[in-house]
């Protein structure tokens, strides 16, 4: 393992103004985002949607870099060049999904565990030479007031694994990213979000420390502190700000470079605002905190586009809008009016 170059890799995850496009649905989660602007997921399809995205000229003032699934790693633009390629010349950094995703967890009472880590030293030395430079790992655990979720079992054993994903992205000189994430379903308040923020990340952390990762060379890729979707009392912008920065403080080791955050189907503008609100309310904090969205990145430019290559353009355009509020909001100067500039061809 080399530190010096995973904590240069983790910084630059972070550097100021920017944070990272997550663009890592797997087969099926990204033939979802298609069936809902009617494009069938083929190969093809799945390429030049992603090729859209990375050819976005300018992205690279705001996006540090891109996670990618294991297909588009390997994949070629329509002129040949690989795709990886195209992200190194604006000097954005390749990243690769490594968990292969949710089981249900034997024991507990419907949580999930997250597979993967059989043959994973391996596959890490292949994605490395393929040209990743950090991983991604995700948890998912839900809220449950009345059954107690997430349990005790799930957080433990979901730590443990992320603990140990992490251990050996950073023996491959991979920097990890590693995300427990708690969903929004449900009509949880503020509190309970809080409440299971806290224990998970507690959990995770002594998981990592206790498998020995460095934690100058990781990214931690949390939700924020947010009522459930469902509930009936909103908690405003800055409320969401303050708890989540509140629970990262107590949690978090100043030690890691970098937090950024997953958007867990907030609208765009709830993902940039309260982004923007914890920067601007906090300006002092040991870590970066910035972004590492999937849908609110995509979910304007992917509309735009429709699977048409006359609309590249314009959704690129879309992409761009987004990421560069993100970028704003990573620095605490989004503001909502921002939000009129960007008017669709
Ligand atoms: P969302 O921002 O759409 O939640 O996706 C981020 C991600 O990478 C989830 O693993």
């Amino acid at each position: 393992m080399n530190l010096t170059e995973l904590n240069k890799i983790a910084k630059g995850m972070v550097a100021t103004g920017k944070g990272i496009l997550a663009a890592d649905e797997s087969t099926g989660t990204i033939e979802k985002r298609f069936a809902s602007i009617s494009v069938t997921s083929t190969e093809e399809n799945r390429r030049d949607y992603r090729e859209m995205l990375f050819t976005a000229a300018g992205a690279e003032q705001y996006i540090s870099g891109v996670i990618l699934y294991d297909e588009t790693l390997r994949q070629k633009a329509k002129d040949g060049t690989p795709l990886v390629d195209i992200l190194n010349k604006r000097g954005i950094i390749p990243g690769i999904k490594v968990d292969k995703g949710v089981q249900a967890l034997p024991g507990s009472d419907g949580e999930k565990i997250t597979e993967g880590l059989d043959g994973l030293a391996k596959r890490m030395a292949e994605y490395h030479q393929l040209g990743a430079r950090f991983a991604k790992w995700r948890a998912v655990l839900s809220i449950d007031a009345a059954t107690g979720k997430p349990s005790r079992q799930c957080l433990v054993a979901n730590a443990e694994a992320l603990a140990r994903y992490a251990g050996i992205c950073q023996a491959a000189n991979i920097v990890p990213i590693v995300e427990p994430e708690i969903l929004m379903d449900g009509g949880h308040d503020l509190a309970t979000s809080y409440a299971a923020t806290e224990r998970t990340l507690h959990t995770v952390f002594e998981q990592l420390a206790l498998h020995n990762v460095a934690f100058e060379g990781m990214i931690l890729k949390p939700n924020m502190v947010i009522q459930g979707e469902q509930a009936k009392v909103r908690a405003s912008v800055d409320e969401v700000a303050d708890a989540t920065v509140k629970v990262l403080l107590r949690c978090v080791p100043a030690a890691v470079p970098g937090i950024a955050f997953l958007s867990g189907g907030q609208s765009d503008e709830d993902a940039s605002a309260h982004l923007g609100a914890m920067n601007a309310r906090h300006p002092n904090l040991p870590w970066k905190l910035t972004f590492s969205y999937g849908r609110a990145l995509q979910a304007l430019p992917l509309k735009l586009w429709g699977g048409k290559a006359a609309n590249v353009a314009n959704a690129q355009k879309g992409y761009l809008h987004r990421a560069r509020l993100n970028g704003l909001a990573a620095v605490g100067k989004y503001d909502p009016k921002l939000e009129q500039e960007f008017k669709a061809a």
